[in-house]
């Protein structure tokens, strides 16, 4: 029989890669999981700091969960959304109370799919209000919203569209907040505030009778762990409401109590316009996204007549998806598991401080169950760390049993920062062990000759 190995090399188109040649290590294969652990075909144990790709926040091996998808496949193995079903029903009435009233749901597949309904509709809106000006969307350098064409053209990371372009036309970007790189000695709140006025200059010197919406992630997550300062996202909602820009919140990766709160967006006490939520919305188990939108937007799409929303998809809202999301739910709120992010993930950010003591650490920053470490070849220049050393990083910790991230293929150079976004029900025992392993592999690659380290990159987006 043939190796697992050589069919997936042969057979497997891996995410952000090509076709191995036989020298090169194939991927970590995922066995089983449980809890915060997955187990490759060796039986060997990691601590899967990543929750996969920043999605099982419930963790691994949820009984309740698979329960649930079981009985609903038996139930209704499918139904699609141009009827109802109970679950659906169920599901968008407890996301409504989640976000505290006043909500719509378009459910798709994929944050991307989130994204690109959200778009539809801000475009579409506008038109149906009189303002067919507005059809631009601004975003945000660094950040990921996915890899359509429409969601890679709101994407900020030039290495993910090289060889893609020409996108989806009307999508422009702003510089985010990046505090380490470009705060300098300026008070954090003010450089927040300017962080705001070039959004608002890119409004107004655009013209904002062309612009319909903006987009962005509470933290940018995927780029590089980029956390704004307070005054920033307050400011950014105030800035649309005086434009009349509709403010899309992307939670995809925030969402969920992975901040420490249900969503992202609610530590700046604003009240976006639509959320885009996917990936710890079924903490993975079942692949399902949400747009939701408030209720005044919802209004201007009557169901009749060409004013309707023309737009579907066969798996959105799948009977299974809804029914795994509300196991989840339950989960989270059963077992309190934001309040626990927010409890471990301050612990752990703490923690995480005692890098800095490596040669390698330039800057260490988090919020909740969600880190970034920024490593650098010299901290006083903060000249950006070598890939190959950000690299040798991941594989050094997988060695001691730790799966870590880093922002992959994003900005030339700002490939540089490691991330964690461990399942919720991580507890303070199991983040003392990734800060132990950190430590350890960052000594370790410090020490290290950078040119001599090839091993596989891991790849998180
Ligand atoms: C912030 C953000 N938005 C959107 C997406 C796209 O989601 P998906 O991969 O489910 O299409 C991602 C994926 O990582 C993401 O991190």
């Amino acid at each position: 029989v043939e190796a697992w190995q050589e069919i997936d090399r042969e057979h497997v188109w891996h995410a952000l890669s090509g076709r191995r040649d036989e020298r090169q290590p194939a991927p970590l294969l995922v066995d089983q999981a449980e809890g915060v652990w997955v187990f490759d075909d060796e039986g060997r144990r990691y601590l899967d700091a990543m929750a996969g790709l920043w999605c099982v926040n419930a963790g691994y091996g949820r009984e309740e969960i698979a329960r649930a998808a079981y009985d609903e496949l038996r139930a209704r193995a499918y139904a699609p959304l141009s009827r109802a079903h109970p679950r659906s029903v169920q599901l968008a009435a407890e996301l409504d109370g989640l976000l505290g009233g006043g909500w719509s749901m378009v459910f798709s597949n994929s944050g991307s799919e989130a994204n690109e309904a959200a778009f539809k509709i801000a475009r579409q809106y506008h038109t149906q209000r009189g303002e067919s000006s507005r059809w631009k969307i601004i975003s945000r350098y660094r950040a990921y919203h996915g890899q359509t064409l429409g969601a890679l053209g709101a994407t900020g990371q030039a290495q993910r569209k090289f060889r893609y372009e020409p996108l989806t036309p009307g999508f422009l970007h702003v510089m985010p907040p990046d505090p380490y790189r470009y705060a300098g000695e300026e008070d954090l709140d003010a450089y927040g505030r300017r962080c705001a006025r070039d959004l608002e200059d890119k409004i107004v010197f655009e013209l904002a009778e062309t612009v319909a919406a903006v987009i962005m992630e509470p933290i940018i997550t995927g780029g590089g762990m980029l956390i704004p300062p307070d005054s920033y996202l307050p400011a950014v909602a105030d800035i649309c409401r005086r434009h009349g820009v509709l403010l899309i919140i992307d939670e995809v990766i925030c969402g969920f109590g992975r901040t420490g709160h249900w969503f992202g967006f609610e530590y700046a006490g604003i009240r976006p316009d639509m959320i885009a939520m996917a990936k710890g919305l079924t903490s993975g188990y079942f692949p399902l996204s949400a747009t939701a939108v408030r209720e005044e937007i919802f209004a201007a799409f009557p169901a009749r007549g060409n004013e309707r929303f023309r737009h579907i998809n066969t798996f959105g809202g799948h009977p299974a998806g809804c029914a795994v999301a509300l196991a989840n739910l339950n989960i989270l709120r059963n077992e309190n598991l934001v309040e626990r992010a927010a409890r471990v993930g301050e612990r752990l950010v703490r923690d995480l401080e005692r890098l800095h003591d490596s040669p390698l650490v330039g800057d260490v920053r988090g919020r909740g169950l969600l880190a970034g470490i920024e490593l650098v070849s010299d901290k006083t220049t903060r000249r950006p760390a070598a890939d190959a050393q950000v690299v040798a990083a991941i594989a050094a910790c997988a060695r001691r049993g730790v799966l870590i991230g880093r922002n992959a293929d994003t900005i030339a150079g700002l490939d540089n920062v490691l991330t964690l976004a461990p399942p919720l029900i991580l507890d303070e025992e199991q983040a003392g062990m990734i800060v132990d392993v950190l430590e350890e592999s960052l000594a370790e690659v410090a020490q290290a000759e950078p040119a001599g380290i090839t091993l596989a990159p891991d790849a998180s987006n």
